[in-house]
Parts: structure tokens; C-alpha cells; sequence
């Protein structure tokens, strides 16, 4: 079994963006510029949205974080997404999910400019990616791929299974594993919430993709033996050995499941290392288009 290390294979690549950055900035080229933006106090978002701000400062990219509180409307949070459309220094707009119930997140989504949806959530980004035209990735799938390509995985002819069929990880995935690319090519089974024999699908995975959001659901018994394991989940769970009283869990029982698997991504330190590196791959390339 080996670990599909999310620090250091983000260390490799951010060390990669950091030079480039520092090259373009050499040429005269345009320093890239990420606005995120944080509705509310949601602590997981808060740490996801630290995370990238804290990111883009280690690459040398610049950051503008806009925070509103959870009483702003749907109008204008749309105000404030057009203002960034329209301000040039800007090259990528990313705005943290989940947001409040009265605001929609496909409404805000429809409205950031796709050329600077480093997120990917756009639906002209996503049919663009759909149709194999050149697009930003939706930054999870990304990472994921650039995780692949890094450890040579090929997955190529491989039965691949993603559980969960989000718009931002599972549907993505499925798409971008399946198609006529490097890294593509796989047979791919997409499996969710309503998938009657889960289990017999997944011991026929040479690859699974576990991104349904529930703590430790993919068990040893479900996995065929030298699969190859993908754990997207972030899961927060109660653990009275910790100070804090908890701790994070993928969506795999990592512990019960690594034995069994030839590759498998930890959590913390795999996965969502990798969604951090694609966003940035997305704003440094919507820099170098702007
Ligand atoms: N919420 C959970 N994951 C993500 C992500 O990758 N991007 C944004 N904007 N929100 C999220």
C-alpha cells in the first residue's frame, strides 16, 4: 500500500506555480488576483477560505477575501459578484459554499464571469468540459488528476466508481475520467445515495471515488483487494482522545481500507491539498488569459 501524500505532491506543485508566478512577473506579465467570497461564519468554510487566502500569499499571487454577513440578500451578493466581473485586476472569482438557505447558489454561480470561474462551477465551464473543450476544471476533479498524473497512475481501461454525484466533485469526475484524455479512458460506474447493490459495484472498482460526504462509508468489505482508493470526504467526527473534542475523517475507514488497497489518499493530507492546487492552476492560467 502505498500513501498518496496530498503535502508533499502540493508542495511539488505549488513550488512550480510559486516560480512561474515569479517568472511572469519577470516578463512583465500580470500578477494573478483571486477574490473569494465568505457568506456567514460557517467554521469549515472559514478554514477552506483561509486556506486558498494563505495560499495564494505563499505563491506570490495577490487575494481580496470579501466577507458578508449572513443576512445579505441574493440581490446584492449579485452586486457585489458583478462588481468583480468588472474589475480587471481581478482574474478569479471563487465563492465558498455552502451558502445560506435563502440565497441560491446556482443563481450566483450563473452569474460570476466564466472567464475568471476558477471554481469551475460555471455552466459554460461545465459544458465546456463536457464537450472536451479547453475549460478551467472543476478544482477538486483537477486536483484529483493532477494526484493521478503525479504518481503515474494510469487509469486507462480501469473500472473506476465514483460514489456521489455532486455538481462539483462526482458528475465532474466521471466526465473527466471517461473521456478521451491523459488522465482519462476509464470505464466509469457513478453510484449515489439510491444505488441498490453499492457494494457488489464496488468490489468490481479497480479505482474508487468516494465523495458522498458520509463519515467512513466506504469499509473494507467493499473494496477489491489492490483497488486503488480516492477519499474526497471531509468529515468532522467526535473524538474524545482530542483537545478539541473531534477530529477529520474521510468518507473511507482509512484504517480498515488501507490494507487492502495499492493507493489511497489520507485525510487530512490528501485530496483537499489537491483541491487548493487545482484553484490555483485555474487563477494563474485565467491570469495568463486576462
Ligand atoms: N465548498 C466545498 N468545496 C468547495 C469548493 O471547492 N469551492 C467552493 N467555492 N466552495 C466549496
Amino acid at each position: 500500500m502505498q500513501i498518496l501524500d496530498g503535502v508533499a505532491v502540493s508542495a511539488h506543485i505549488k513550488s512550480q506555480l510559486k516560480q512561474e508566478v515569479e517568472q511572469l512577473k519577470a516578463n512583465g506579465g500580470k500578477t494573478p488576483h483571486l477574490a473569494a467570497v465568505l457568506v456567514g461564519n460557517n467554521p469549515a468554510s472559514e478554514a477552506y477560505v483561509g486556506s486558498k487566502v494563505r495560499t495564494c500569499q505563499e505563491l506570490g499571487f495577490d487575494s481580496t477575501l470579501l466577507r458578508f454577513d449572513t443576512d445579505i440578500t441574493e440581490a446584492q451578493l449579485l452586486e457585489e459578484v458583478q462588481k468583480l466581473n468588472k474589475d480587471k485586476s481581478i482574474d478569479g472569482i471563487l465563492v465558498q459554499l455552502p451558502l445560506p438557505d435563502h440565497i441560491s447558489p446556482d443563481v450566483v454561480i450563473n452569474n460570476i464571469d466564466p472567464s475568471k470561474d476558477v471554481d469551475g462551477f460555471h455552466p459554460i465551464t461545465q459544458g465546456k468540459m463536457l464537450l472536451g473543450q479547453k475549460s478551467f476544471l472543476p478544482a477538486t476533479p483537477y486536483g484529483i488528476l493532477l494526484m493521478l498524473e503525479h504518481y503515474n497512475i494510469d487509469v486507462t481501461g480501469k473500472h473506476c466508481v465514483v460514489i456521489g454525484r455532486s455538481n462539483i466533485v462526482g458528475t465532474p469526475m466521471t466526465i473527466l475520467l471517461s473521456r478521451n484524455a491523459n488522465p482519462g479512458n476509464a470505464t466509469v460506474t457513478l453510484c449515489h445515495s439510491k444505488t441498490k447493490n453499492l457494494k457488489e459495484i464496488t468490489l468490481t472498482a479497480d479505482v474508487i471515488v468516494a465523495a458522498i460526504g458520509r463519515p467512513k462509508y466506504v469499509t473494507a468489505d467493499m473494496v477489491k483487494e489492490g483497488a486503488i482508493i480516492i477519499d474526497v470526504g471531509i468529515n468532522r467526527i467526535a473524538d474524545a482522545t482530542r483537545k478539541s473534542g473531534t477530529r477529520l475523517v474521510g468518507d473511507v475507514d482509512y484504517e480498515d481500507v488501507a490494507p487492502k488497497s495499492s493507493y489511497i489518499t489520507p485525510v487530512p493530507g490528501g485530496v483537499g491539498l489537491m483541491t487548493i492546487c487545482g484553484l490555483m492552476k485555474n487563477t494563474l492560467e485565467a491570469a495568463k488569459q486576462h
